[in-house]
């Protein structure tokens, strides 16, 4: 069901430091800031030859990457995406074994302008699973 790796997210606590690290010390394209309101994130992507990499840091008072940059103070991996072709029957399929989806389990449109789920991470080994349909 799930496809190829789209990109990996990273809470980081100094949005330019993360800019400055991927881009001059490893040497990878990095993209300008991107506000993300309706998410409560600012977002970075760091293009890899096979996928991305995502550094998020939090817009807004109630941004969700706050409470785990709280727990994570030199930032961590926060989720990772997966591919899928059909969004809601991949919803379906995992919710009929049992997983939990969040939030009101409808696709929300993220970063990309493609409809995303979050996977609770508990019902994933203690990791956030986003699912993008592409
Ligand atoms: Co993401």
């Amino acid at each position: 069901m799930i496809g190829r790796l789209n990109h990996v997210a990273i809470a980081v606590p100094d949005l330019e430091a993360g800019i400055a690290q991927y881009r001059d010390v490893l040497g990878a394209k990095v993209s300008e800031p991107q506000d993300e309101p309706d998410h409560g994130v600012t977002v970075v992507f760091v293009e890899l030859p096979n996928t991305k990499i995502e550094l998020l840091y939090p817009l807004g008072e109630n941004s969700p990457i706050q409470g785990f940059l709280d727990k994570n103070t030199s930032g961590g991996i926060h989720h990772v995406c997966y591919e899928v072709d059909d969004i809601l029957a991949a919803r379906d399929k995992l919710q009929a074994s049992g997983a939990r989806v969040l939030g009101d389990g409808e696709p929300k449109i993220g970063a990309h302008g493609k409809p995303v789920l979050f996977l609770h991470p508990k019902d994933f080994n203690g990791t956030l699973v986003e699912l993008e349909q592409v």
